[in-house]
């Protein structure tokens, strides 16, 4: 049955639907698409499907603007929120979020509603692929889901687990050159794997023994992330502690050629992924009476930098006596990008709200009709501040503080200006990125680094 289904896939003789056309769905379907393969995309949001059927791209979509508009006009690449009906042979990849677990719903809860549909209309060869980064246990949970159905796994029905590293706007590491981790639960499975990733990633895939091996993979790599985000965070309060610099720390430390890796200081590890794939690992220690006690730690320090860094540029404002009033620069969790999923900008503009701050934000990527996605994604009820379209001279007169949590590249410019020309009383620096300015008036206070014109 799996032999039939490989040499289908081979000839790209078979559809492929995939769940979820978001950050990590939509690539990979134009991927595929453009690569001769017939592919639906499935999404529940009646309004992302309109938007993309009106080849309306968000930023970070645009890199794939030619090829998408080409996949639909060569009508490659289907869009629809109704799983099609089809008596073929089919693969399902699964793109769907898989939110941290908490009493009401499982980090799984969407992977197996997806898994449920596409088992209305299956057949035997049929093949899963499951790309969402999944809790420990759950790829075992889909292949039970499967049974059920009266498949057996492995023989007349495929699954795998291959979970995307994607970094959305990395302009070195894409989706075609990113090595993929993959568990198959047989080799037909792994030859049709590596039939649909050939025009992913040339197949460059790593095979691990089994899918709870691959589960850990993905989600260890998030905590290695998360573990030095927290230490360089937590170094960079000591540095201020200190008076010394921790950027300079780190270029120091980097000289050393082995058993050292820089990450640099911030507000703290946002998005879908970084906070949330390490709590797989906490879960599924707890199950064995274990505390992943570095993991918990790493979580706390991540959730107290907002709280440290509110409190410092209200500390450096009452010092100088200056009014509580402050501009947020740059809101989303990482440079470049419209992804606003639990930010750490967020958290600060909370903190600043519960010390009486007057509160503005400015962010190129921030689009005023999608307040509402952004209170669900950060947890909050209200946007109790002023969104700045600009930051001009005239608004500047307004605030104490400019506190820059993400650079984006389109502000840089203005930034610089602001700084050098002395316009606003105080630069607060997350990111520790600019550069000392003799001549200026402005106070720069950076995480982490020395305050300078004090
Ligand atoms: N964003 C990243 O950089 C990234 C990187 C690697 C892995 N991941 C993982 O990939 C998965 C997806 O993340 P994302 O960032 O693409 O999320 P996303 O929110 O951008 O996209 C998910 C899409 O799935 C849709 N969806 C939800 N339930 C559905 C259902 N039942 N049927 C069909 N569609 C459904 C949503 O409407 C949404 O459009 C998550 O597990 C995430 O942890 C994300």
């Amino acid at each position: 049955m799996l032999q039939l289904t490989s040499q289908k896939t081979k000839s790209k003789n078979i559809e492929i639907h995939i769940f979820g056309l978001g950050y990590v769905g939509l690539p990979l379907a134009v991927r595929l698409a453009i690569s001769n393969w017939n592919v639906i995309g499935i999404d529940v949001n009646s309004q992302r499907i309109e938007r993309l059927k009106q080849n309306n791209l968000m930023e970070s979509e645009l890199i794939l603007k030619k090829e998408f508009i080409e996949s639909l006009n060569q009508g490659r690449l289907t869009l629809t929120t109704e799983l099609p009906k089809i008596t073929d042979n089919k693969i399902g990849i699964i793109c769907v979020p898989t939110p941290v677990p908490d009493n009401n719903q499982s980090s799984s809860i969407f992977v197996e509603d997806v898994t449920k549909k596409f088992l209305e209309s299956s057949k035997k060869g049929d093949v899963i692929i499951i790309e969402s980064s999944v809790e420990v246990g759950t790829t075992d949970k889909i292949k039970k889901i499967i049974e059920l159905k009266g498949y057996k796994i492995g023989e007349n029905f495929g699954l795998a687990f291959c979970p995307e590293r994607i970094d959305p706007q990395n302009k070195k590491w894409n989706l075609e050159n990113i090595p993929r981790i993959i568990y198959c639960s047989d080799d037909n499975t792994f030859e049709i794997c590596k039939s649909i990733y050939q025009n992913v990633n040339n197949s460059n895939l790593v095979r691990v023994s089994s899918s709870i091996t691959a589960e850990i993979v993905k989600s260890f790599e998030n905590a290695f992330r998360l573990v030095n985000i927290s230490l360089v965070n937590e170094l960079a309060i000591l540095c201020d502690k200190l008076g010394i610099n921790v950027s300079e720390v780190i270029q120091a430390a980097s000289t050393k050629p082995f058993g050292f890796m820089p990450f640099y200081t911030g507000a703290g590890a946002g998005g879908h992924c970084i906070p949330k794939d390490p709590t797989f690992l906490i879960n599924s220690s707890k199950k064995f009476g274990h505390q992943f006690s570095i993991i918990e730690d790493a979580l706390k320090v991540n959730s107290f930098i907002p709280k440290y860094i509110a409190k410092s540029i209200e500390n450096l404002l009452v010092q100088k006596d200056l009014a509580k009033s402050v501009i947020i620069s740059g809101m989303s969790y990482k440079p470049d990008i419209e992804d606003m999923r639990d930010s750490p900008s967020f958290k600060i503009v909370k903190e600043l709200t519960k010390l009486g701050f007057a509160i503005a934000v400015h962010d190129p990527h921030l689009k005023k009709d999608l307040i509402p996605k952004y209170l669900i994604e950060n947890k909050m009820k209200e946007f109790n501040f002023t969104i700045l379209e600009d930051l001009d001279e005239k608004i500047l007169q307004d605030y104490s503080c400019l506190c820059i949590v993400q650079h984006h590249t389109k502000p840089k410019l203005r930034i610089e200006e602001i700084y050098q020309k002395s316009l606003i009383p105080v630069i607060f620096d997350c990111q520790n990125q600019i550069q000392k300015d003799p001549k200026s008036h402005t106070i720069l206070k950076s995480f982490g680094g020395q305050n300078y014109s004090f």
